[in-house]
């Protein structure tokens, strides 16, 4: 089997490692990509070397450029690329530009891909990290969902369950194998003062809304504590020379370019809490029992939201200020710090990678061409009954794409237990 991955920017190099380091144990052949959508060292190279990887052995050096053009360069590389190399799987994970042309290019060449974090929804459509991981899920042939959550929205689009895999987030992986080593090894700002708040802002949505921007940065002059705020390119170049600037010019505002990953899981284990409107963010705070603040008004993340480590604030001054506040007290700071983590057992790309060489072995590594199925399909709705009671969903013999239990919906993995009374919707071919 040849595996090809692809990974363009930041969070995608930081998720990938996991998959990386299970070929590479593995011994299975691979190859890596990036699109070069991120270039900056800070942003991409000292990735590579926190996390042990080896140097890609392709760049597309796409760079920054408007959506489509990003895209659409990363695309015609990647066909490039994907003709030479002709590999059995093409795996990326996310949900950015880069992930939606890759993911578009192999399955037009009828490769096969993966998707990581498959099945995240915020159901803000004005996001272009919506449209991507949408179109990128409706690409894929294994679909590698996080939590059970994101796999029903996954069935509830139409997608096959025998093509989701709830794997868990390979971010666990990532950031519990270094967290480890951040804490032994002396990084620049592992001694900061504790009882600081760790800021990272980045997103579209807030950097392209001066009125967002000049609302969050005016919370931060009001806030008791100091702030450590690597801050990312997207966000410095839009800010220079702007008004917006003066905001964050106080003794306790603290600038820093976008540190490594080392020196940042160091920053998030020592904080107080984390404001910040990432994604991965979100995932790593609920894993290193940070309590976190989201500056969004929705997240793609709500598990952490309903575990309890995570409240989406907004960008409101107000808002931010008042959720900070809840913080003292120390009944709620503990919960949100206990909060258990919905993303696994740091395992997930011990069985991504597991997964495809079992489907490579058995020949289901393929984009199916239409002849091979049925004409015609409908579903229909059944309830267990003594026959099917105690049954697994693998072994009723239907092909079970929704479980109904007790008005609460499930995913049908095949060792899921069927129980009298439960509804389950099944694919009937024809
Ligand atoms: C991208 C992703 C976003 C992800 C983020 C991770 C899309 C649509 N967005 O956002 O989902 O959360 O990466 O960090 O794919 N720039 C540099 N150096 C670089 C790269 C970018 O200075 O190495 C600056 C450029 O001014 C560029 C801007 O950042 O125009 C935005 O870069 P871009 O790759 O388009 O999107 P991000 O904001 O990084
Ligand atoms: N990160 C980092 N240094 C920084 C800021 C973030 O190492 O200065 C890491 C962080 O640990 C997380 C990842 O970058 O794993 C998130 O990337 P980003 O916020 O850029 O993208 P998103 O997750 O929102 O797509």
């Amino acid at each position: 089997m040849k595996v090809l991955v692809v990974a363009g920017t930041r969070p995608e190099v930081i998720k990938l490692a996991p998959v990386l380091w299970g070929l590479k144990q593995r011994g299975i052949t691979h190859v890596f990509a990036t699109t070069g959508q991120h270039y900056d060292d800070l942003l991409f190279k000292k990735f590579i070397d926190d996390l042990s990887l080896d140097e890609p052995d392709f760049n597309i050096e796409v760079g920054s450029a408007s959506p489509a053009v990003q895209t659409g360069k990363a695309m015609i590389g990647l066909e490039e690329l994907l003709k030479s190399e002709n590999p059995d799987v093409v795996v990326v994970e996310g949900d950015t530009n880069s992930v939606l042309a890759a993911a578009l290019a192999a399955v037009k060449l009828k490769i096969p891909v993966a998707h990581v974090e498959a099945g995240l929804r915020s159901r803000d459509r004005t996001m272009p990290e919506e449209i991507n991981r949408i179109l990128a899920d409706h690409c894929s042939e294994l679909l590698f969902a996080p939590t059970e959550e994101s796999a029903l929205n996954l069935i509830n689009e139409g997608i096959p369950p025998a093509k989701i895999h709830i794997v868990g987030n390979t971010i666990v992986d990532a950031a519990l194998s270094i967290v480890r080593r951040s804490m032994e090894t002396s990084g620049r700002y592992k001694d900061f003062p504790r009882g600081y708040i760790l800021l990272t802002l980045h997103r579209a949505e807030n950097t392209d809304d001066t009125r967002r921007l000049e609302s969050i940065f005016s919370a931060l002059g009001d806030i008791d504590r100091n702030i450590v705020f690597p801050i990312h390119p997207r966000t410095s170049k839009i800010i220079d020379g702007t008004e917006l600037e003066k905001h964050l010019v106080a003794e306790h505002i603290h600038l820093i370019p976008p540190v490594g990953y080392l020196d940042f899981l160091g920053l998030l284990k020592n904080a107080f809490a984390v404001l910040t409107d990432s994604g991965g963010v979100q995932e790593e705070a609920i894993t290193l029992d940070v309590p976190c603040l989201t500056l969004r008004y929705n997240t793609e993340r709500p598990e952490t939201v309903l575990a309890g480590g995570n409240i989406v604030v907004g960008t409101e001054k107000e808002k931010i200020l008042e959720n900070l506040a809840l913080l003292s007290d120390p009944a709620i700071y503990e919960k949100m710090k206990k909060a258990s983590n919905p993303y696994g057992d740091g395992k997930a790309g011990e069985r991504i990678v597991g997964i495809l060489v079992e489907k490579q072995e058995n020949g289901e590594l393929l984009v199916e061409s239409s002849d091979t199925r049925e004409v015609q399909h409908f579903r229909k709705i059944i309830k267990v009954n003594d026959s099917l009671e105690g049954k697994k969903v693998g072994d009723c013999g239907f092909e079970i794409i929704r479980i109904i239990d007790n008005g609460r919906q499930r995913f049908p993995s095949l060792d899921f237990i069927l129980k009298k009374g439960m509804h389950i919707e099944v694919l009937v071919r024809d």
